[in-house]
């Protein structure tokens, strides 16, 4: 049974090209059992008609805070009360200002300002506009107070650019709006996580690494925040926003990774090794940049430390989850991770192919721990990372309740 079951979900729709992905997502929210109220700013209703809206939800849509009427009928103070999430998609920069300034000078605005309960926004605009100071200072200022984002995702944008600022699918709000409603999930616990790829110096200007963006762990990072976990990310160097209320600490070599994760992990509860670690580093690193005088040139390699396996070794170590990235053979030797390294769980990726994997925005895992193993079918990055921390928690949560009773 879905979460939203009878959940009253107040969704606000502001002036975003956007906006017309709202209308699958009242339809996806009301298909879940919740009941849906829809509020539209004036530059909302540019986009999409309200009569959409009311047709999808049910319920008459909501636009004049100054309708006598419509204040009559339900005011904003009733709507605020009347609703258990306020849900804001697409929420564009201009709302997201208004909404840190506290104005309410359209309903939508007085409505949050009046609420009581939990506002999520899900951002729409230009990656450019998504990235510029002012509106990453809006958005951790309404983070800091409490509100939470989902998204932004990664790609191709109405007006032609790509980046960060794509409205996430209506199915991933709906999920992590489901979420929401299981927010005690990992209330309490503390989740550290590493990301990203790391760099092993051969001079002073070059060095190894491979193609890991940091997606993965990012992702990760957002979805146990939105179970409510306290998160730590030892990230190698990427080119990502750092999560939203996650503690992140940057990193660049193996080196410093193990160092940085192993002086943070025996504090944890949960451990998810997503970082692409060079499994190799140059045995010297040149003082001076190598110069081109030999026709070949050997750089000899010697191998990193395991943190994931240092991790596990631990005496009190934290529940451990690797990665483990396959280009064939994928399940028998992510199995024999799983077992050689003494893990609590491994999710295996297939990498090397174009879907999925590496610098990918969509990933697909074999998801397997002691007595049990599950398939995640290719979806997006942020989706694959709500349901892998849906399997981290169930499992964790199996593990100490045998563990207490025992
Ligand atoms: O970052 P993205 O672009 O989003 O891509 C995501 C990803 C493909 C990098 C991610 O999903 C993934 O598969 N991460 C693990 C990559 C990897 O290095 O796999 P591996 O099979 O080589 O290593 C197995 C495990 O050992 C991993 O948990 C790794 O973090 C860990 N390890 C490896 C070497 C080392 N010295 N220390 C480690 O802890």
């Amino acid at each position: 049974m879905s979460l939203l079951v009878e959940k009253r979900i107040l969704l606000g729709v502001t002036g975003g090209i956007a906006a017309y992905k709202s209308c699958e997502l009242t339809r996806l929210l009301i298909l879940a059992g919740a009941s849906v109220r829809v509020v539209m700013t004036r530059a909302a209703t540019a986009f999409v008609a309200p009569l959409s809206f009311q047709a999808l939800s049910g319920n008459p849509v909501h636009l004049d805070l100054l309708d006598s009427e419509e204040e009559s009928a339900m005011g904003h103070i009733r709507l605020a009360r009347w609703a258990d999430l306020i849900l804001i998609a697409p929420a564009t920069a201009d709302f997201m200002a208004k909404l840190r300034a506290g104005l309410a000078d359209e309903l939508l605005g007085a409505v949050c300002l009046a609420a009581e309960v939990p506002i999520a926004l899900a951002p729409a605009m230009n990656h450019a506009m998504w990235s510029n100071p002012a509106t990453q200072d809006n958005a951790a200022c309404l983070v800091a107070r409490g509100m939470s984002l989902l998204g932004p995702a990664e790609g191709g944008q109405a007006c032609g650019e790509s980046g960060y600022g794509r409205m996430l699918e209506p199915a991933d709000i709906c999920r992590a709006v489901e979420k929401f409603f299981s927010r005690s999930q990992l209330s309490g616990i503390s989740v550290l996580i590493s990301a990203g790829p790391t760099r092993e110096p051969i001079d002073p200007v070059r060095y190894l690494t491979n193609r890991s963006s940091g997606k993965m762990g990012y992702c990760l990072a957002q979805a146990a925040i939105a179970a409510g976990a306290k998160v730590t990310v030892v990230s190698g160097p990427v080119a990502l926003p750092p999560p939203y209320d996650a503690a992140v600490v940057r990193v660049e070599s193996a080196a410093d990774m193990f160092d940085a994760v192993m002086s943070l992990a025996p504090h944890q509860d949960i451990y998810i090794g997503t970082a692409a670690v060079a499994d190799y580093t140059p045995v010297a690193v040149a003082e001076e940049k190598i110069k081109k005088s030999k026709e070949s040139l050997a750089i000899q390699l010697t191998r990193t430390r395991d943190i994931l396996a240092a991790v596990a070794s631990l005496p009190n170590k934290p529940y451990t989850v690797g990665f483990a990235a396959e280009t064939d053979h994928v399940e028998a030797y992510a199995k024999a991770k799983l077992e050689g390294k003494g893990l609590d769980m491994i999710a295996a990726n297939r990498v090397g192919q174009p879907e999925g994997g590496f610098d990918s925005p969509d990933n697909a895992l074999w998801v397997a721990w002691n007595g049990g193993e599950t398939v995640l079918p290719l979806a997006s990055k942020q989706t694959i990372a709500i349901q892998l921390i849906e399997l981290i928690s169930e499992n964790y949560r199996a593990k100490h309740s045998t563990k207490n009773s025992g």
